[in-house]
């Protein structure tokens, strides 16, 4: 039997890869792999281990679930190992031979891996599952979009923040540079020259890279919302053919990690607390915008839980993909 090493296991993300692997019953043994802080924890019956040099000796596949910094840190070690490493953090996402994957999008890039495989940003994971079937559809130029992004985005620092804020709003900071309970910030990630953050970049770059389409066009505002999980993001879709709401809802009926929940006069619509806990990202308030005088503008709502589909899963997707593979 294989052997998957959890790097990050105590974190939001490694967690919640315990649970997909468990809940999938893949067939592997599983190690778990911390910082010396963990050193001795016990999940689920498994002993964390202080992740060193030595830690992937016997190890076929790692699931990264640590900051950048840290990933790269240990990837020599996983590589020395001759281990393929899914990982979740944006340190090799753009590198040329390291595959940037959505198993629904995107799977047969998997084999052209080197020995890592990315999984890409959580946001810009939930607005392509949304989207790919549209961008078949109708062509999409340029997307314009608002993501509305859960505290749990940014790991058990950011849960804590807003859980202790909600009862006291003066108790320490963690994660977030303002008070996130009662509140909303527009910031994630650092800004350039062009006032634009480093997580509003990722869905241009990485939607590029996902979609083998370098022409796409991204214009994105990234904002932390006080939701403890599940992103939301409105986008507007700029294509190249006139849009049809109803053919919209019907290719997404069909399509792969995508649920249509649309009736709004029903008040039927997508929500965090609805796509909390589970995989598919659900699509609604689908709608033509009336401004576009060529009719080749969609807008629509989106949700979807980023620490399973944004991150735990889609890794945990590409691992049985290589596990078919061998
Ligand atoms: N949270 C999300 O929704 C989300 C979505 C997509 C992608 N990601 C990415 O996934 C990665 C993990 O995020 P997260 O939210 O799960 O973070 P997190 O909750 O802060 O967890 C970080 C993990 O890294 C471990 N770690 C820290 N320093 C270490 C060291 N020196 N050696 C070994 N392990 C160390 C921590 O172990 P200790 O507990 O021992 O400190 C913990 O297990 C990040 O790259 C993040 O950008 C996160």
């Amino acid at each position: 039997m294989k052997t998957v090493a959890i790097a990050g296991a105590t974190g939001a993300v490694g967690a919640q890869m315990l649970e997909c692997l468990k809940e999938r019953k893949i067939p592997v043994n599983i190690k778990l792999l911390a910082s010396a802080r963990s050193k001795g924890k016990i999940i689920d019956g498994l002993v964390v281990e202080e992740l060193k040099e030595d830690s992937f000796d016997g190890v076929d596949y790692v699931l990264g679930a640590c900051e950048n910094d840290v990933t790269k840190k240990w990837m020599p070690w996983a590589q020395k190992a001759g281990c393929v490493v899914v990982d979740n953090s944006s340190a090799f996402r753009l590198e040329d031979d390291v595959p940037l994957v959505v198993p629904e999008i995107n799977a047969q890039d998997i084999q052209n891996n080197q020995g890592i495989i990315a999984n890409p940003n959580c946001s810009t994971i939930i607005a392509l599952v949304a989207c790919d079937a549209l961008k078949k559809e109708f062509g999409i130029k340029r997307m314009v979009v608002t993501t509305m992004q859960a505290v749990s985005g940014a790991g058990v620092k950011g849960i804590h923040d807003l859980e202790t804020q909600i009862i006291d709003p003066n108790a320490p900071r963690e994660a977030f540079p303002y008070q996130i309970a009662f509140n909303l910030i527009p910031q994630i990630g650092d800004f350039d020259d062009l006032g634009i953050s480093k997580e509003e970049w990722k869905m241009q770059n990485e939607g590029r890279k996902i979609w083998h389409d370098p022409d796409l066009l991204v214009n994105c505002t990234c904002v932390r919302v006080p939701v403890l999980r599940s992103h939301s993001e409105s986008i507007t879709l700029e294509c190249e053919k006139e849009v049809d709401v109803e053919k919209a809802r019907e290719v997404l009926k069909s399509a792969l990690g995508v649920q249509l929940k649309d009736d709004p006069q029903n008040k039927v619509y997508p929500m965090p607390l609805d796509t909390t806990n589970q995989d598919d990202v659900f699509v609604g308030r689908i709608r033509k915008d009336i401004t576009d005088p060529e009719g080749k503008t969609l807008s629509l709502f989106c949700c979807g839980d980023q620490i399973r589909k944004g991150a735990a899963t889609n890794a945990v997707q590409i691992l049985e993909k290589l596990l078919e593979q061998n």
